[in-house]
């Protein structure tokens, strides 16, 4: 093609498309048949854009012209698609305006709201009494060093909780050397940690899931623990009782009868057990035998504490002859049972809505 060619054909085509947008315009009554008619002129495969690419095929002194000829044309199919796009809208909303009313009888669309799993309220109405005793909430690892979790709490090496048969080991990497790591079978780790970056006086609670191979209907395999501890000077057995006794008479009310028995764990001395009257079937003063949670005792253990032993002092440096405490581990999943009348734990752990939803 020469280039008076070119221009004939640049002319032409120009004439040609100023002539036809207007009446596509208006002909197109949809806005996607609007859209593929403005792509036909102003597209990357359209017709204006077809000739813009000529531009450098044009004799050098026409291109300025023509090049400007053309975009003012772009322009102004653009402005002239943007109003028709406009006066489309403005249509389809007349005619909607102008149609049958919306029918505000219709039932609405329901979601139900989220709430809280019982185990989790739980925990919170714990650590609220604690809190309001003045007590810190801090976290500790689930992942724990064999140290923590039972060397420095006087469990002696042949100890059957340090078995593999009662703990969940973690092989640990080369790199950790001979270190050895579990998953914490309590949540006394937590002792060890906090009261190794402390000085006493200190009143801390801390909530977590432990990891024990159990399993059944008042035993899973995860559970979760608060440990509490206090440590000062003159801190005696009789502000421990005190302690616990208000503290599950705030939860469970004033009435709820609380024992104290005698047990063994190697990191106090002494150390107990805490029962509570069984607020299931409340046999302490019926003396019901059918109970399923408390198997007809009446009383359901819920803690272990004791004076912190001066081997776990020594251990976190802190000097025994100076200070005493007290510690205590509840398990929360026996709280939330007791408190909801929930008779096996693994349900607290299968998210079954049909279970959930009944809190
Ligand atoms: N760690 C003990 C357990 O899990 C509970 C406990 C905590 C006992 C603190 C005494 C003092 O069984």
């Amino acid at each position: 093609m020469n280039e008076s060619d070119v221009v004939y054909r640049f002319e032409q085509g120009l004439e040609r498309i100023s002539r036809a947008y207007r009446a596509a315009f208006s002909e197109s009554v949809t806005e996607q048949s609007l859209r593929v008619v403005n792509a036909r002129f102003t597209g990357p495969q359209g017709e204006l854009t077809g000739l813009l690419k000529l531009i450098p095929e044009l004799p050098k002194e026409k291109r300025r012209h023509f090049g400007q000829l053309s975009n003012q044309l772009k322009d102004e199919i653009l402005e002239a698609f943007r109003q028709r796009l406009e006066s489309l809208a403005r249509t389809a909303l007349e005619a909607e305006m102008a149609g049958p009313h919306l029918d505000v009888t219709l039932p609405g669309r329901f979601h139900t709201p989220g709430r809280l799993h019982p185990l989790i309220r739980t925990k919170h109405e714990l650590l609220d009494v604690f809190i309001s005793f003045g007590f810190d909430v801090v976290e500790g690892p689930e992942v724990e060093l064999h140290e923590n979790n039972f060397d420095k709490l006087g469990f002696p090496p042949d100890h059957p909780a340090t078995d593999m048969q009662d703990s969940f080991f973690i092989a640990s990497s080369p790199a950790d050397g001979p270190r050895k790591l579990l998953l914490r079978t309590h949540t006394s780790n937590v002792q060890i940690r906090e009261m190794s970056r402390r000085r006493p006086p200190l009143a801390v609670v801390s909530p977590g899931m432990v990891y024990r191979r159990d399993d059944d209907v008042t035993h899973s395999p995860m559970f979760m623990q608060i440990e509490g501890f206090l440590v000062d000077r003159h801190v005696t057995f009789a502000q421990l009782k005190g302690v616990l006794t208000r503290a599950v008479q705030r939860l469970f009310g004033s009435d709820i009868p609380v024992r104290f028995r005698p047990s063994y764990f190697p990191f106090v001395e002494p150390g107990g057990e805490v029962d509570i009257g069984c607020w299931f079937c409340r046999g302490w003063d019926k003396r019901s035998t059918e109970c399923r949670v408390c198997k007809g005792t009446s009383w359901l253990e819920i803690l272990g504490c004791g004076m912190i032993h001066p081997f776990v002092f020594e251990q976190v440096g802190y000097d025994p002859e100076k200070y005493t405490g007290f510690a205590f581990g509840l398990g929360v999943d026996r709280v939330a049972m007791l408190r909801y009348g929930i008779s096996d734990i693994r349900l607290l752990f299968e998210n079954d809505p049909r279970f959930l939803t009944q809190f």
